[in-house]
């Protein structure tokens, strides 16, 4: 596509290569620097006038990374560019989507408002709860995908006898869709939630998870408390073969350390967010969905 650059933020070179090649395209990497106060210096190191540029970041570490694209996007429209897209397959700031105390700010719908600069956004697995859909959120064209397909796969592929659990009511998108895919069933528990590192889990059913592979699925492990709480139930619950799965490893707090300490037997996330754990490649599934706009 010669009228398409595919730009790769500072976090997400690598998925942004992935997508240029699958889409034909041209790449280059956004020139990211610092000043010494910690501004940052953004150059395109290509021409990007009447192209369409998709620029692709992984929005962990968001408060950085959203003054990152706002500014790239805003950029690549001064220098000319036709059209600008963001390729942000984590989502940042959509679980604060009410007020939960008084005089809290509401992130999610503020977040929608700031990237109005973008032509379309796309995005996998936003955390959509109370707020069903990101069309209320964002003034401009957006679209979500799933890597759900892309999880089950890797399960059928990879391990033997799976049972799959959902941690919370919130899970329950992906670990049913997942489970439908393998063709089995999920375990839906309950979470109580008493503050951002503090959750209590409880498995209610009377089930022996001695001879499956248990398997975690959730959207994101941020601090790892959810996963936490969920393996100690599965454990005491005969399971020995316990493994993590998610769309977006954020890992704050050394959550993958805590995880193996726990004694998992493995660790497992799309490349939404670069990780050791990155086996899951989301490249395939968002090229084909830029197709279908470009
Ligand atoms: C919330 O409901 C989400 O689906 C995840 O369960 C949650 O964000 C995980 O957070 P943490 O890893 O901090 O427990």
């Amino acid at each position: 596509m010669s009228d398409t650059i595919v730009i790769g933020g500072y976090a997400a070179q690598d998925l942004g290569r992935k997508i240029a090649r699958h889409l034909r395209s041209e790449y280059a990497s956004l020139v990211v620097d610092h000043f010494p106060d910690g501004e940052f210096r953004i150059r395109y190191p290509k021409k990007v006038d009447g192209k369409t540029v998709i620029l692709v970041e992984s929005l962990r570490n968001p408060n950085d990374k959203i003054v990152e694209v706002i500014f790239a996007a805003y950029t690549a429209k001064d220098l000319g560019a036709k059209k600008v897209f963001l390729v942000a397959p984590y989502m940042p700031y959509l679980r604060q989507d009410k007020r939960f105390h008084p005089g809290e700010c509401v992130s999610n719908a503020i977040l929608g408002k700031m990237f109005h600069v973008f032509d379309f956004i796309l995005t996998v697995d936003p955390h959509l709860h109370r707020v069903k859909s990101l069309r209320g959120l964002f003034r401009t064209r957006v679209k979500h995908i799933s890597a759900n397909r892309l999880i089950a796969d890797y399960i059928k592929k990879n391990l033997e006898n799976p049972v799959i659990i959902g941690p919370d009511e919130e899970s329950y998108q992906w670990a049913k869709t997942v489970a439908k895919y393998i063709n089995s069933h999920a375990i839906i528990l309950k979470k109580k939630r008493y503050n951002s590192r503090s959750v209590r889990i409880k498995i209610k059913e009377d089930v022996d998870f001695k001879n499956s592979s248990v398997v975690l699925v959730d959207d994101i492990i941020s601090s790892g408390h959810t996963m936490m709480e969920t393996v100690k139930e599965a454990k005491k619950h005969g399971a020995k073969k316990i493994y993590c799965m998610c769309v977006h490893a954020i890992l704050a707090d050394n959550a993958d350390k805590k995880l193996k300490k726990l004694g998992i037997k493995g660790l497992v996330a799309t490349n939404s967010v670069p990780s050791p754990y990155s086996r899951i490649d989301l490249s395939g599934t968002l090229a084909e969905e830029l197709k279908k706009v470009l």
